[in-house]
């Protein structure tokens, strides 16, 4: 059987590029004991990945020059040497952009996806995937969240933000999306519920805009981004606020010349905690997560957002999309157009 995979032809410099790309075909290895082979379904697009491009040092291994372009992967088992998994399940884990997975329990994020034939396929794959399970375990295990917080949010109507407003929202908390349009701004105070929205490309003054949305200070803030947003809330934190830091998507298009944080003395004048998480390294939170993520989304609490590309081929340009900060919801590339979406 043979595999259409997606390599690294080459290190991009800044945004991705089609031609750092390119598809190779080779033949599906045999399972080997307690391994399934996965006919991929759903890609999820993931900044983090933009980092593994480039030969530095990051917490997976840099992808080589001919290397698998790793992504979450969800497809539908074909074959199994394992006995968690039979035929026609669903299986998730860490492997890359290619027509065929292995999955093995050595796979990052390994798991026998439950699937409610109810819900749109793509949603395991964005807010009851891990977008929304890093939100949940960002909010309430990294940073502490409470009853009451002022709670902001970067890249507020992405695929992890949209859902950590929504949560904060539903955990009673005050909640404010930072985001960089103001399409995304009416979007996560409208459609997704959140209190107010900052524009830091149109702000003229990002701190006078953040100390108007939240006049008491912040309690937590949930960091997508890093860089000049990061610097610019350090100061306005409250008295032992907490800063989960999820990502810092501003510095994954230039790691060699990232942004200097100039305000991390008030990490000790406001005593503030921050501390980075990865949410796949908090297993015993993932049913717990799941569960309130499909409640949520079932009662109509939880609004899931996606952007869905369709075809092996189109995954590259998807990513661009990504890295070029255009996207709302969760990017996705469905496999086929048979993979039902949230429409
Ligand atoms: N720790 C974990 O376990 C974990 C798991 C998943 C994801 N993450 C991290 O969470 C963050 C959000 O990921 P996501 O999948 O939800 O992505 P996303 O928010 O759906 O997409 C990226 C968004 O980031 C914003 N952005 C801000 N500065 C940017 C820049 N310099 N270049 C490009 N985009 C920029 C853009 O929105 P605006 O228009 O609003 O600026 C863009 O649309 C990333 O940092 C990612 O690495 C961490």
């Amino acid at each position: 059987m043979q595999n259409r995979r997606i390599v690294l032809a080459s290190r991009p410099e800044g945004i991705p590029r089609p031609e750092n790309f390119t598809i190779v075909e080779a033949p599906v290895p045999e399972l080997g004991e307690g391994e399934v082979l996965l006919e991929n379904q759903v890609f999820a697009i993931d900044p983090a990945v933009r980092g593994m491009l480039d030969d530095v040092k990051s917490y997976m291994p840099p992808v080589q020059i001919g290397g698998l372009i790793p992504t979450m992967v969800l497809g539908r088992v074909v074959k199994s040497r394992s006995p968690q998994f039979k035929e026609g399940d669903f299986g998730r884990g860490f492997i890359g952009w290619e027509e065929y997975s292995i999955l093995n329990p050595g796979s990052v994020a390994f798991e026998n996806v439950t699937v409610d034939p109810a819900i749109p396929l793509t949603a395991y794959m964005g807010a009851l995937g891990w977008s929304g399970i890093t939100a949940y375990v960002g909010l309430h295990r990294t940073g502490e969240m409470k009853a009451g917080d002022v709670v902001v949010v970067s890249a507020a109507a992405g695929a992890v933000g949209s859902v950590a407003g929504q949560v904060a929202k539903l955990r009673g908390c005050r909640v404010i999306g930072i985001v960089g349009s103001d399409e995304k701004a009416a979007h996560i105070t409208g459609d997704l519920g959140m209190d107010a929205a900052v524009n830091y490309r149109s702000a003229p003054d990002l701190t006078a805009a953040l100390q108007a949305a939240c006049p008491e200070g912040i309690d937590l803030y949930f960091d997508n981004v890093g860089g000049r947003t990061l610097d610019t809330i350090l100061p306005l934190m409250r008295p032992f606020g907490r800063i989960p830091v999820c990502g810092m998507i501003d510095n994954y298009n230039h790691q060699t010349e990232q942004y200097p944080i100039r305000n991390l003395w008030q990490v000790l004048v406001n005593r503030i905690t921050m501390r980075g998480f990865l949410a796949y390294e908090a297993p015993d939170m993932l049913h717990e997560a799941e569960t309130q993520l499909a409640d949520w989304f079932r009662s109509g609490d939880l609004v899931a957002t996606e952007n869905v590309t369709v075809g092996l081929e189109n995954t590259p340009d998807a990513f661009i999309r990504l890295m070029s900060g255009v996207t709302s919801g969760k990017t996705l590339v469905a496999l086929n157009d048979r993979v039902t979406t949230l429409g």
